[in-house]
């Protein structure tokens, strides 16, 4: 049996979204043994647009539990033209983001809320859904391949606009 359960998002969950934004912005920094960013990072638009204002009709996000706590999300929202989030395709197809709590990695639970909200945006009638991704991780780089994102284009250097078809 998993030691998780994959749910979907209730009102109270919405300041881990904001949690697991962090956890994305700040990978970097981790990563590079940098100083991480203050929280006040997360209120640049860039950034706030794909959690701020949460429960548009189009917004879908998963959440993985563990002994009812929080561990992982996934999640996405439809962007526009005039306000393209990092991994922008067009204004049809929903952008994904997900984190998963760093002592909860490497252990299934982000390709399970991939593929749970994968699922959704078939249900939801998508024909395609994309993402942005640091091409030097190495992690999510393998489990987008692995789920069938391709890149389609570059937002800025390292940073892949990936898509993927859904069938
Ligand atoms: C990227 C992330 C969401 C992946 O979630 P996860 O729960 O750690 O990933 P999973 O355990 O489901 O692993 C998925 C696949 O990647 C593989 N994988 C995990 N770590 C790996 C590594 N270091 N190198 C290569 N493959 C790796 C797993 O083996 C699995 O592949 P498999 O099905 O062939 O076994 C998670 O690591 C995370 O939160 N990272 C920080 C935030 C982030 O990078 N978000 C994405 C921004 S683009």
């Amino acid at each position: 049996m998993s030691f998780y359960s994959i749910r979907a998002i209730e009102q109270e969950d919405i300041s881990f979204l904001w949690d697991m934004l962090y956890e994305i912005r700040s990978l970097r920094c981790v990563r590079e043994g940098k100083a991480l960013p203050s929280r006040d990072v997360l209120q640049t638009p860039d950034l706030a647009r794909y959690v701020r204002d949460w429960g548009h009709k189009s917004d879908r996000a998963f959440i993985a539990i563990n002994a009812q706590i929080p561990i992982g999300a996934a999640w996405y929202r439809l962007f526009t033209a005039d306000n393209p989030g990092y991994g922008y395709v067009d204004d049809n197809t929903p952008e994904i983001a997900i984190a998963i709590l760093p002592h909860y990695r490497n252990k299934g639970v982000g390709k399970s809320l991939l593929i749970r909200l994968l699922e959704q945006a078939k249900t939801d009638g998508y024909g395609h859904i994309s993402l942005s991704c640091d091409s030097t991780n190495d992690n999510a780089l393998h489990l987008y391949q692995k789920l069938g994102f391709e890149q389609v284009g570059v937002h800025i250097i390292q940073n892949w606009i990936m898509k993927k078809v859904l069938r």
